[in-house]
């Protein structure tokens, strides 16, 4: 979904964090680093979100992006997201090694290459990753990017409104970019 050089950048900003204010959550707790809701990564789902509408054949509404840099011993327990969550993609970044910490989505498994991506129903899937066991040192950069269909049930998580006021997101921003 996007390039591997590209995801790279994106594992580097999570390892600074992770220096600066490493953390995990609630799901994940020792996690090297978390940036939720943050305009780095808001910013490559605005990038994206009209190839998630080609892929789902229907127009949809960014609600947030939620980053994680993995380690090994990191797992996530079997889950269902909540509605702003109704159409995710969980994008592999960068990683240390060849090794895929792979994501299972109702029992299939998904090895993911740097920069590939899997779009799934977060609040319908069950979806978990066994506890990581990559080689010594191993890391890996992810990110969910959220979505609600602009006519299904969940429309009004726009802008994920259960943590911001402001909805940021503008489609094709910077189509003219290198046009003329
Ligand atoms: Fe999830």
């Amino acid at each position: 979904m996007i390039t591997p050089e590209f995801g790279r950048f994106f594992t580097h900003v999570l390892m600074r964090q992770a220096d600066l204010a490493p953390r995990g959550d609630s799901q994940v707790p020792n996690a090297k680093a978390v940036l939720d809701h943050e305009y780095m990564f808001e910013t490559l789902q605005e990038r994206l979100w009209p190839v998630a509408e080609q892929v789902m054949g229907e127009e949809l509404i960014p609600t947030y992006a939620y980053a994680r840099l993995y380690g090994n011993g990191d797992e996530l327990a079997k889950h269902v997201d909540r509605p702003a969550c109704e159409v995710s993609l969980t994008l592999q970044l960068g990683r240390s090694h060849h090794y895929a910490w792979p994501i299972f989505m109702g029992g299939v498994r998904f090895d993911l290459a740097e920069g590939d991506a899997v779009l799934y129903p977060g609040c319908e899937v069950e979806h978990w990753r066994e506890p990581c066991a990559g080689p010594d040192g191993y890391f890996s950069g992810q990110v969910f990017l959220h979505f609600v269909r602009k006519n299904g049930p969940h429309a009004s998580e726009v802008g994920d409104n259960q943590h911001r006021q402001v909805f940021s997101y503008v489609k094709h921003r910077t189509m003219v970019m290198e046009v003329k």
